[in-house]
């Protein structure tokens, strides 16, 4: 079983997208599956990283949501694909997906969600299942807290239902969470650190409101 992990953040550290990989990854160890690591954080693939994908019978994909979508350069990614796929007769790749987004709610993903399952069904390959993980801004701060424990209970049933998806090829429908840790602390914790970086740039917590 050949699987490729595709990290579609254009952060080259500390993003959601990598620990959530990074978690699926160790479930899927657990089962002696090893899995190869690609970022796709720039807008163009190089011919060897597109020839590395056809000799993978998986796709993982994580990214983060923007705007209600795909990132820019991973939609540009995912065109420059399509059209190298469309080349390779008898495909038999199948594509699973993880979108995490800034809102605490994991349903604001189900576009972004569908956007990669129409993706998926133009460029002939098989959609697997798709997971949409709400409050993304905490996961890296919580990346020692164990799945299906605390705020990442919901994750941890989700991430198995995915793996056993992976490992089997099956499909499922979506699932979409959001933590479980009340909303309003997840605001305030995310208020205190724009408040925080914006002092760490040199302005004022009332630039935060600024209007152009
Ligand atoms: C340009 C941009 C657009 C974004 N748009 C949305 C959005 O529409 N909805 C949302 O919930 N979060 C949005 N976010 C927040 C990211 O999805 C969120 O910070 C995510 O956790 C980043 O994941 P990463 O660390 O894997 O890159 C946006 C962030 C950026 C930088």
């Amino acid at each position: 079983m050949e699987i490729a992990f595709i990290n579609g953040s254009p952060k080259t550290k500390d993003s959601a997208s990598a620990s959530l990989l990074q978690e699926l990854k160790s479930l899927l160890e657990q089962d002696g599956i090893t899995t190869s690591d690609y970022n796709f954080n720039k807008p163009m693939l190089s011919i060897e990283e597109m020839e590395q994908m056809k000799v993978h019978n998986t796709l993982v994909f994580a990214f983060p949501l923007y705007v209600d979508g795909i990132p820019s350069h991973l939609l540009n990614c995912l065109t420059q694909l399509e059209a190298f796929l469309a080349s390779v007769k008898e495909k038999d790749i199948k594509v699973y997906s993880i979108v995490n987004c800034g809102f605490y709610e994991g349903h604001q993903t189900k576009l972004a969600m569908e956007m990669m399952e129409n993706w998926c069904s133009k460029a002939e390959l098989k959609w697997g299942q798709g997971v949409g993980i709400g409050a993304g801004g905490m996961l890296p701060m919580i990346k020692n807290v164990p799945l299906g424990h605390g705020p990442k209970k919901s994750l941890g049933k989700a991430f198995r239902e995915l793996a056993n998806n992976i490992l089997n090829g099956t499909s499922q429908d979506n699932i979409f969470i959001s933590p479980n840790f009340p909303r309003i602390l997840y605001k305030l914790a995310a208020e205190m650190g724009w408040r925080k970086s914006i002092k760490a740039n040199g302005l004022k917590r009332k630039d935060l409101f600024t209007r152009k």
